[in-house]
């Protein structure tokens, strides 16, 4: 007998489990070769080109009347995503497939997805932090993806985890184009190693909110 409902898994539905497997576990999970090397290709090339016109913003750090640019706890420059482009398309497209595949496996609910190119120019980094804070509800769950190929070891810039519990270091993870990077955005603190090359990604969040406007 067969069922009704009965669905066949794909490469991509195990994938996704994994990684909530992950998320449940250990509150963070890290997919390798998520998006296709085209798709990064061409976000790449958007910040590429956007640097080289002023379209990013010095970034900043706290919310409301606290927000204020510290280039000493973080230093990046950003532009928000906002399917300007097919490329961001596909990829917003692919992150609400996420989205979706996550709330059915975990019910945590998720609404809405919100994210920003980033570029460390060389010698930039981000201090360790956390990206939401208990009670704000909102940023429920962080994501980066990365856009450099062939990242080495000693062009740094790597994205450290830590355990929430212990403080010590759980993961290094190599920004390497293609990998998706997933955690809590309310219990793991995190940091972004001084990177001596352009690094190119795009970090972004799934929260349990509606978008104010726009
Ligand atoms: C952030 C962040 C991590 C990374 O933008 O809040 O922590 O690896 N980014 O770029
Ligand atoms: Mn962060």
């Amino acid at each position: 007998m067969t069922c009704e409902n009965a669905r066949i898994q794909t490469p991509d539905d195990l994938l996704m489990d994994q990684l909530c497997q992950n998320l449940a576990e250990q509150g963070w999970g890290v997919l390798c070769d998520f998006f296709s090397p085209l798709l990064i290709k061409d976000l790449r090339n958007e910040v590429i080109n956007h640097a080289g016109s002023t379209g990013l913003t010095q970034a900043g750090v706290g919310r409301g009347l606290d927000y204020m640019v510290d280039p000493s706890i973080r230093s990046d420059q950003t532009r928000w995503l906002s399917a300007e482009t097919a490329a961001q398309s596909l990829y917003l497209e692919q992150m609400e497939h996420l989205r979706l595949g996550i709330n059915r496996r975990l019910f945590l609910g998720l609404t809405y997805f919100e994210s920003h190119f980033a570029l460390y120019e060389p010698g930039t980094f981000y201090a360790k932090h956390k990206d939401s804070f208990r009670g704000a509800a909102n940023r429920v769950l962080s994501t980066v993806s990365y856009l450099n190929p062939d990242w080495k070891d000693e062009d740094g810039g790597q994205l450290i985890l830590f355990d929430p519990e212990s403080g010590a270091e759980t993961t290094r993870i190599k920004p390497e184009a293609g990998t998706l990077a997933v955690f809590l955005s309310e219990e793991i603190e995190h940091e972004v190693l001084m990177s001596h090359v352009q690094r190119f990604s795009i970090a972004g969040w799934f929260r349990v909110d509606h978008q104010l406007c726009g």
